[in-house]
């Protein structure tokens, strides 16, 4: 039975999670690990992005890390045979519906947010991006002539109290366990969606969390405090359009997207999928340039929330707070390492 699936993926995809890879073998030497094609990759040599196998590997396994996936050589296959399209399709068949998306800032970091150092010195919040409904799945959704010329497109928001509760449940779990505080952003101002998304929060609240802080902010708000003042917030639930932008946002308040790891969870006890928020960075890729430290910090997240190893991953944050504040720099973070030698500053704090 596998505890790791790894699907490094494309570009520069298998040279961060390389990294991750060896940084697991000394923390959790343990750890069944397996590594499988996924993405371009697997078109290549399956003529699919997600085999059917691949697919039922994912969902046997406790948890799965992935790298990047996508680049300019699949562009030209069709729709639902390109990387990304592996990429939703792996996310619906592990049911992952709560995206988290952590926005911390290293210590030895901080001069280099785009912020003040004061505004984001010690910050640490998480956004739970509702991640398999909402405007980005629901129909009707078309493209139409209009007979009086020009078109019309059409995209339609649908959320449903299952989904929007099934999310709030885990923001509201996860604040138990940090600062006991959330905040739901939404638009019920102008958006029915937004005001089922209100009712529904408020409703589970009451019911269940009435222990946990919860504070309403509409999503246009939610953007400017984002900037103004991030270390207000400890846990934000949104929905999948507003989160996909505001986790964008905060995600610059830190730094390097080399730096960003995320979770997809789905119900207790079914495997989390694990990746750096970043792409394939084809520029980079090949290239031994790319910062393995999302793909590092992802592991960690994985053995954290599906793999009860948290004491290994403490080992892990730990080791990633230490090689930053002994110097350890990648391009992107104005340094000179190389992928390999960053993931050897991780394993030697280790
Ligand atoms: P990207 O994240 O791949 O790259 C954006 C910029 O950030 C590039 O200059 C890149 O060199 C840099 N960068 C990214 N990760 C880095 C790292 N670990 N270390 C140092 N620098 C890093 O986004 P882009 O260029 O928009 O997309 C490239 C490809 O990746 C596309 O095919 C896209 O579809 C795919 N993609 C895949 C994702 C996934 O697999 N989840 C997410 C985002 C994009
Ligand atoms: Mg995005």
């Amino acid at each position: 039975m596998t505890d790791l699936l790894l699907l490094p993926g494309d570009g520069i995809g298998p040279e961060v999670t390389r990294q991750a890879r060896r940084v697991a073998e000394v923390v959790a030497p343990d750890l069944a690990i397996e590594e499988r094609l996924f993405g371009g990759c697997s078109y290549d040599e399956h003529g699919l992005p997600l085999t059917e196998e691949t697919l039922a590997a994912a969902k046997a396994a406790k948890a799965v890390l992935m790298g990047a996936v996508g680049g300019q050589k699949w562009a030209g296959a069709p729709r639902d045979k390109r990387p990304e399209a592996g990429l939703l399709n792996l996310r619906a068949g592990m049911e992952v519906f709560a995206n988290l998306r952590p926005a911390l800032c290293f210590e030895a970091l901080a001069d280099a947010s785009s912020l003040k150092r004061e505004l984001v010195q010690g910050l640490d919040f998480m956004i739970v991006r509702e991640l398999t409904g909402g405007i980005y799945f629901g129909s009707p959704r078309f493209i139409e002539e209009l007979p009086e010329g020009g078109k019309r497109a059409v995209d339609t928001q649908v959320y449903t109290t299952a989904e929007i509760e099934r999310v709030a449940r885990v923001a509201f779990e996860l604040a138990r366990g940090r600062r006991n505080k959330v905040h739901s952003a939404e638009k019920s101002n102008v958006m029915d969606s937004g005001l089922l998304w209100r009712e529904v929060v408020t409703d589970l609240h009451k019911r269940e969390y009435a222990d946990v802080e919860l504070e309403h902010i509409l999503a246009d708000n939610a953007a400017m405090q984002i900037v103004k003042n991030p270390k207000q917030f400890d846990v934000m639930v949104t929905d999948n359009l507003f989160g996909d932008i505001l986790s964008d946002a905060a995600a610059q308040l830190t730094g390097s997207l080399g730096m960003l790891p995320s979770a997809a969870l789905g119900a207790p006890g079914k495997p989390g999928l694990y990746e750096p928020i970043h792409g394939s960075a084809p520029d980079i890729a090949g290239q031994n340039l790319a910062n393995p430290l999302a793909a590092i910090l992802s592991l960690e997240m994985a053995l954290r929330w599906s793999l009860d190893r948290a004491e290994a991953a403490d080992k892990v944050y730990a080791a990633v707070v230490r090689a930053l504040e002994g110097g350890a720099r990648t391009r992107d973070l104005g340094g000179a390492l190389t992928t390999e030698q960053m993931g050897e500053a991780v394993l030697a704090a280790l």
